[in-house]
C-alpha cells in the first residue's frame, strides 16, 4: 500500500491548474486522487487531463475522495467556508491568497484547524524566495535597529476584459479590489517585514479606470504596532505597470525588494547585498496574471506537504496569513467612515 498523501484540489480554473502542473510534476510522496469544480465543464476537463476523477459536488467530494491534503484554488470568497468543511472532514488545507476577504470567517477557519488537528497553509509566495527570507530575518533579529518605515507600491494594469472574464473578479463578496487581490501580496510582505499594523491614518479608495464595484486605486497610510509608518500605494490602472516594491528603512539600516529580488541592503553602514547568497526572484504579474514565476508555489507546495507529514506548522500558516486580511479590514473600515 502506498504512502503517499492523497490530494485533490477545488477551483478547476487558472491557479488550479498551475497547482495541479506542480503537485504532478515536482511532488514526490504525493498523489493526486481527484479535483472538483462547480461548473461541470471545467471539473472534466481538468479531471481528465490529469487522469483523476472529478466531483462538482463539494461535500460529496471530501467525502467520496478520502484526501489528506485539500488545495483551495477557487474564489476568495470562498475559502473559508470550503476549508472549515475540510478541516471537519480531517483533512489539510492548502489555501490560495488571501485566506479570504472576511475576518470572523478566517478566524472559524483557524478555529476548525485547530479543532480538528489539521494543518492550515496559505500561499503567499514572496515569503518562499531566500532573498526575501534573508533580509526579514536580519529585521526580525533586530539588525536593522528601530524600524521607522515600511512602505510598498504596486501599480499593476488588468483590463476591463480581465474583470469581465469571470463574473467573481472584482466582486466585493467574492474577490475584493486592487488593495485585496492584487495589492495583497504586497500588504504580506508589509506586515511580514515590520509586523501587524495597528491602524490606518489616511485611505483614499477609488475606481477610475474600470467598471467596478470596488477600488483599483488606492492610497493608505499606516502606523505599525511598533510605531513605524508606512504608505501603501496598490492599482490595477497603471499601463505600462511599474515594479512592485517594499521599501524599509530602521535606525541601522535599510532595504528595498522589487517583488522578491532584493535591490538594496544595507546594516550597520556596510553593503549587505553582495553578501546575500541568493538575492531572490521578480515573481511577475504585473500586466499579465499568468505570467508569473511559480518557483515560490513550489517551495510553499512542498513546505506544506513537509508540515503535514512531520506535524509541525507550514512556512506560512493561518495566523501568519491572517494578519493582511486584518490590514485590509482596517483599510476598509476606515475608508467607509
Ligand atoms: N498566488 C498567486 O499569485 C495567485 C494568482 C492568481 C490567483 N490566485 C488566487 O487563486 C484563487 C483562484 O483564482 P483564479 O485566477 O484561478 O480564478 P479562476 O476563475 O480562473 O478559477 C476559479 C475556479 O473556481 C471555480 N469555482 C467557483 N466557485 C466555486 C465553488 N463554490 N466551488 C467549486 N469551484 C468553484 C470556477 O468555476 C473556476 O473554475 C483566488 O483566490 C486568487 O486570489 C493566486
Amino acid at each position: 500500500m502506498s504512502n503517499a498523501l492523497r490530494i485533490g484540489l477545488v477551483g478547476c480554473g487558472g491557479m488550479g491548474n498551475e497547482h495541479l502542473g506542480i503537485v504532478r510534476s515536482a511532488m514526490t510522496g504525493a498523489q493526486l486522487v481527484g479535483v472538483c469544480d462547480y461548473r461541470a465543464d471545467r471539473a472534466e476537463r481538468m479531471g481528465r487531463q490529469h487522469g483523476v476523477a472529478y466531483w462538482t459536488d463539494f461535500t460529496k467530494f471530501l467525502h467520496e475522495a478520502c484526501l489528506d491534503v485539500l488545495h483551495i484554488c477557487s474564489p476568495t470568497g470562498y475559502h473559508a467556508a470550503q476549508g472549515i468543511e475540510a478541516a471537519n472532514a480531517g483533512v489539510h488545507v492548502l489555501c490560495e491568497k488571501p485566506l479570504d476577504l472576511d475576518l470572523s470567517r478566517i478566524d472559524n477557519l483557524i478555529a476548525a484547524c485547530d479543532k480538528n488537528n489539521v494543518r492550515l497553509g496559505c500561499i503567499f509566495q514572496r515569503r518562499a524566495v531566500r532573498g526575501a527570507q534573508e533580509v526579514q530575518r536580519a529585521i526580525a533579529a533586530g539588525e536593522m535597529g528601530r524600524i521607522l518605515s515600511c512602505s510598498v507600491s504596486i501599480k499593476w494594469w488588468r483590463s476591463q476584459e480581465y474583470y469581465d472574464k469571470d463574473d467573481w473578479r472584482g466582486t466585493r463578496s467574492l474577490d475584493g479590489g486592487a488593495l485585496a487581490n492584487q495589492g495583497i501580496h504586497s500588504l504580506d510582505q508589509m506586515v511580514w517585514m515590520a509586523g501587524p499594523v495597528e491602524a490606518v491614518e489616511f485611505a483614499h479608495l477609488d475606481t477610475v479606470s474600470h467598471d467596478l464595484e470596488v477600488e483599483d486605486f488606492a492610497i493608505v497610510v499606516v502606523r505599525f504596532t511598533s510605531g513605524a509608518r508606512g504608505v501603501i500605494e496598490a492599482t490595477t490602472c497603471c499601463k505600462p505597470d511599474l515594479s512592485t516594491r517594499l521599501e524599509i528603512f530602521g535606525t541601522q539600516g535599510s532595504a528595498a525588494l522589487d517583488d522578491a529580488f532584493v535591490v538594496r541592503f544595507g546594516l550597520d553602514g556596510e553593503d549587505r547585498l553582495n553578501t546575500l547568497p541568493d538575492r531572490g526572484k521578480l515573481m511577475g504579474g504585473g500586466s499579465d496574471p499568468w505570467a508569473i514565476s511559480l518557483a515560490g508555489h513550489t517551495e510553499q507546495i512542498r513546505d506544506f506537504y513537509s508540515a503535514v507529514i512531520e506535524h509541525r506548522e507550514p512556512m506560512v500558516d493561518g495566523r501568519a496569513a491572517r494578519v493582511s486580511v486584518d490590514l485590509l479590514d482596517k483599510i476598509y473600515r476606515h475608508a467607509s467612515k
